[in-house]
């Protein structure tokens, strides 16, 4: 595992946060209630964050991925996690230096995402934990699962042919599913499912947490991504320096 160097990395700025638009609750104390609060509008609460970006040098990145992909899968068996058929690489892509550039954008990003929640880097390291390739042919899928054992994750799409598949991500709130109701279809903040769109060069990030799958490929072509975990690591606790000394005395 590497340690991920933020220091010279853009870092949100909190006086341009807009998370929620409002104070937000601090440790031990219970959340602000102002004038606003009062209105019908509610204060949304919980949210679940769901980074997108799109990599500006995709068409220059791409093609590059796209060969070394085609290289790594001609030389390795496929291995099994969440895909049904297609190919998934070994989780290790990130070691590769093919996949470097990309690894260096994802760092940057997944930053700025750890910023976003709060994430003391005094205290904490973010460590690139692993990366692989999936390639999803005619007819391939992914379940709908977690990562677990890590902070954030995410995908970023090589070659999305039309109808290949999106990403879909379920309502993490499991207990809104004891009730339904009839929705008006402009309502869209409360899915029991949300799928994005896949093109090529957009990076999503989410928490590791958060359940997602891959929609079935009904092309005729291939549908290449590549799928990372961004660890959050606890730094040592500083070493006990003055008890040789004591020791001694
Ligand atoms: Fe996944």
């Amino acid at each position: 595992m590497t340690n991920i160097d933020f220091h010279n990395d853009e870092k949100l700025d909190p006086s341009t946060d807009q998370r929620a638009n409002r104070p937000a609750p601090q440790p031990g104390k219970d959340a602000p209630i102002g004038a606003r609060t009062y209105g019908l509008t509610p204060e949304l609460r919980f949210g679940t964050p769901i980074w997108l970006r799109k990599v500006n040098d995709a068409a220059t990145l791409n093609p590059r991925l796209i060969t070394e992909i085609e290289s790594l899968e001609a030389t390795n068996p496929t291995i099994i996690r969440s895909n049904v058929g297609g190919w998934h690489s070994d989780t290790n892509l990130h070691h590769l230096e093919a996949f470097k550039p990309l690894r260096r954008i994802i760092e940057n990003v997944s930053v700025n995402c750890a910023n976003y929640l709060g994430l003391d880097f005094q205290k904490a390291d973010l460590v690139f934990q692993g990366m692989w390739a999936n390639r999803n042919g005619p007819g391939d899928y992914n379940t709908h699962h977690i990562h677990p054992n890590s902070f954030l994750s995410g995908s970023y799409y090589v070659k999305v042919p039309p109808q290949a598949g999106n990403i879909e991500f379920n309502d993490p709130v499991g207990e809104r599913a004891m009730f339904t109701y009839p929705v008006k279809p402009e309502i869209n903040y409360l899915p029991r499912r949300l799928a994005y769109q896949a093109h090529e060069g957009l990076l999503i990030i989410f928490p590791s947490w958060l359940s997602h799958g891959v929609q079935a490929n009904r092309s005729s072509e291939t549908r290449l991504s590549i799928a990372f975990n961004i660890d959050c690591v606890l730094k040592p606790p500083a070493p006990i320096r003055s008890a040789h000394k004591q020791s001694t005395d």
